[in-house]
């Protein structure tokens, strides 16, 4: 019978992987799973006879695909695959597919509670900014940019976006402004949020360089990953500026000596979260689901990503 193991370290709401077993089940498939899962070494030994495995940001490495040798296909449930070694797949013949767009708006939500949460100064009670008025850049307009230019709408900020792989008319037809030059986001924007993949020409791409453009009390939103920011330079640029802020949702490797140096100044939240909803956990599992039982019954690759 062919085995779909789910495995999550950060495991999907009970009520998702309750419709994801489903899913597996009623295609005749069986499903197992592995969550909160504390070492490499158990989902290795995991793996050793499964067709197909369901992830999020579960590192699926040489070491993972070499343990599992009748494995033909991994989803990874949400959007970045960067956990993925895809050399290590193609050479194990192995099928890597994402669920573009299934969980991007509770990052965008996300994005937007925790620009509220800095404007209010971290809910001190003290007085602090709107965001009616101000204007926001979206650095990577795909799935979760596109979410994020709605949501802040409709808090009244100005809206624009910098992505030279989307066209101008796809962001313009969202009543969002291009910018042609990414300097000129950083430099214009209240907010800046980011939203690019982690690949060989993002990583540590937001540096010092860059982030010194920013113009004064801009405030850095990070809800992609924390690989794309130049540890160094954030530092740096902190400790040049006097009001520049950064917020994350994967909070940087040197968070305590940031915290310690700089407090209000930055936020991170204790555990990545911005897909960590109900609604996202169900979209994201269930497509991925889906798409494991369209490729094994049908040989369907939508999605697939190497
Ligand atoms: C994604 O790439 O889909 C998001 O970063 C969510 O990641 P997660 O599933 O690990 O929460």
């Amino acid at each position: 019978m062919t085995k779909v193991l789910v495995a999550t370290d950060k495991p999907f709401a009970a009520g998702a992987a309750k419709q994801i077993r489903m899913t597996v089940e009623e295609a005749g498939f069986e499903c197992l799973f592995l969550e909160k899962y504390t070492s490499a070494q158990q989902l290795i030994d995991a793996v050793a006879d499964v067709d197909a495995i369901i992830i999020r940001s579960d590192l699926i490495t040489k070491e993972v695909m070499d343990a599992a040798p009748k494995l033909k296909i991994v989803v990874r449930a949400g959007a970045g695959y960067d956990n993925v070694d895809l050399q290590a797949a193609a050479a194990h013949n192995v099928v890597v597919m994402n669920t573009p767009g299934q969980n991007s708006n509770a990052v965008a939500e996300l994005a937007l509670g925790m620009m509220v949460y800095q404007a209010r100064n971290q809910f001190d009670g003290t007085s602090g900014t709107e965001l009616l008025g101000k204007k926001l850049g979206i650095h990577a307009y795909g799935n979760v940019g596109k979410h994020v230019a709605r949501i802040a709408k409709g808090f009244g900020m100005e809206v624009c976006a910098f992505d030279p792989f989307v066209s101008k008319e796809t962001i313009e037809a969202d009543g969002v402004a291009v910018v042609d030059q990414v300097d000129d986001l950083y430099s214009t924007c209240d907010y800046i949020s980011l939203h690019i993949p982690a690949n060989a020409s993002t990583k540590k791409s937001i540096g010092y360089e860059i982030l010194s453009k920013t113009k004064k009390g801009a405030t850095l939103v990070n809800t992609a990953r924390k690989e794309v920011i130049d540890e160094e330079g954030l530092l740096k640029w902190f400790e040049t500026s006097d009001s520049f802020k950064y917020i994350s949702d994967i909070a940087p490797d040197n968070q305590a000596l940031l915290k310690e140096k700089f407090g209000k100044r930055c936020f991170f939240t204790p555990k990545k979260m911005g897909a960590q909803t109900a609604e996202a956990n169900n979209n994201a599992g269930i497509a991925a689901a889906r798409q494991i039982i369209g490729f094994i019954k049908r040989g369907d690759t939508t999605f697939k990503v190497n």
